[in-house]
C-alpha cells in the first residue's frame, strides 16, 4: 500500500420509528425484525481513517481522546471486514468526532459506524454501492445501517449478510417533520443497547413483538408516504412501548425511564389531545424524542420545556445519507 491512504467521511445519527431490538445473528447484527427510521440533520459524526504501513495495530481517538481497547476492538472489527475486502493488512489510525456532545443522551454508534464505514472502504481504495456500506456499517452497529441512506429508511431484515441492509423509503425533503429531543438526563446508562438486544428473548413478549412487526412496518410505511401524522402516531408510540414493555420483562429487566420519562409522555398525550402534532418515542435510554410538524414545533418545544425535569431540547429534521466529506 502507497501512502496517502486516507478519507472523511460525514454521517447523521437517526431515530427509529419502528424499532430494532434482538437480533436472529449477534455477531453479524441480523436482526429480527425490520426497522424505519428518520436520520436526524445537524447532528453529525465527522471520522477519518487513515491506513498507515506503519502502525502495529488500529488506534481509535474519540473526540480527541485515546480510546480504550473495548471501543477500538469493536472500529478493528470492521476494518478487518474493509481490510479483507481490499485484501489489504495495513493497520488504520481512526479519528471522529461528534459535534453533538457525548452523553447529552443521543445515541451515537449509529453515525459512528456510518461514517466508518465510508470513511475506512474509501481509504482502502474500495467503491461499495449504498447497500454494500449499509451492510458493513450493521456489522459494526444494527442501526448505523440505516444511517447510511438519506431521509426516511427502512432496514429489510434478511436472513443473512447478503440481504440485510438498509434503504431509503423517502428523501429527507418528503414530509415536513421535526425530531424534537427532549433531555431529561445526561448520565451513562448502564445496559447499552448490545446488551439490551442480548436479553431480548428472555421476555416472553418478544415473540408477539416479532410476529407483529411486519404489520406495524407496513402501517407506519404508509402512514409516512401518505403524510397522515394522526396515523403515524398511533404506530410510533405503540412500537415504542411495546419495544420498552419487551425491555422491562426481559430477565434482568431493563428500565430505561425516569420519573420525567413519563412526565413528557403525559405532556405529549395532552398536547396531541389539544390539536398538536405531536407523538412521542423513546430508545434506550430515558431521553423521549417527540416527533412533530413543522407547525406544531414551535409551540410543542415551548411546552416541553416547562415539564418538570427536562433538561434541553434539541431539534433535528430529516437528514441526508451519510457521505465522503471533503
Ligand atoms: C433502542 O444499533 O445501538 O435504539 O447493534 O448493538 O449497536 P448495536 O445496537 P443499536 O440498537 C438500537 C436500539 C434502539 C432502537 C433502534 O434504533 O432501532
Amino acid at each position: 500500500m502507497t501512502a496517502n491512504n486516507s478519507a472523511s467521511a460525514i454521517a447523521h445519527p437517526n431515530i427509529a420509528f419502528i424499532k430494532y431490538w434482538g437480533n436472529r445473528d449477534e455477531a453479524l447484527r441480523i436482526p429480527s425484525n425490520g426497522s424505519i427510521s428518520m436520520n436526524l440533520d445537524g447532528l453529525e459524526t465527522r471520522t477519518t481513517v487513515e491506513f498507515n504501513p506503519s502502525l502495529s495495530k488500529d488506534a481509535l481517538f474519540l473526540n480527541g481522546k485515546k480510546s480504550g481497547v473495548l471501543a477500538t476492538e469493536r472500529v478493528t472489527a470492521l476494518l478487518d471486514r474493509v481490510r479483507s475486502l481490499a485484501s489489504i493488512t495495513t493497520r488504520a489510525r481512526v479519528t471522529s468526532e461528534n459535534n453533538f456532545p457525548t452523553g447529552s443522551g443521543i445515541a451515537s454508534s449509529a453515525s459512528a459506524f456510518a461514517a466508518l464505514a465510508i470513511a475506512a472502504s474509501a481509504a482502502a481504495g474500495l467503491e461499495l454501492d449504498e447497500s454494500a456500506l449499509s451492510r458493513l456499517a450493521r456489522t459494526g452497529s444494527g442501526s448505523a445501517s440505516r444511517s447510511v441512506p438519506a431521509g426516511f429508511v427502512e432496514w429489510l431484515p434478511g436472513k443473512s449478510d447478503a440481504n440485510s441492509y438498509a434503504l431509503s423509503i423517502a428523501p429527507p425533503n418528503h414530509w415536513d417533520l421535526l425530531d424534537l429531543i427532549v433531555i431529561v438526563s445526561q448520565g451513562h446508562k448502564k445496559t447499552g443497547s448490545t446488551g439490551g438486544h442480548r436479553l431480548a428473548s428472555t421476555s416472553p413478549l418478544q415473540t408477539a413483538r416479532i410476529s407483529a412487526a411486519p404489520a406495524r412496518l407496513e402501517e407506519c410505511r404508509r402512514a409516512l408516504l401518505a403524510r397522515d401524522f394522526s396515523a403515524l402516531a398511533h404506530i410510533v408510540e405503540l412500537d415504542s412501548n411495546i419495544m420498552h414493555a419487551v425491555m422491562m420483562t426481559s430477565t434482568p429487566p431493563l428500565f430505561y425511564w425516569k420519573p420525567a420519562t413519563l412526565a413528557v409522555i403525559e405532556r405529549v398525550t395532552a398536547l396531541r389531545a389539544a390539536g398538536l402534532d405531536v407523538c412521542y418515542t423513546i430508545d434506550a435510554g430515558p431521553n423521549v424524542h417527540v416527533i412533530t410538524t413543522g407547525a406544531s414545533a414551535k409551540r410543542a418545544r415551548r411546552e416541553l420545556l416547562q415539564v418538570s425535569g427536562v433538561i434541553e431540547v434539541l431539534t433535528a429534521r430529516p437528514g441526508g445519507p451519510a457521505r465522503i466529506a471533503p
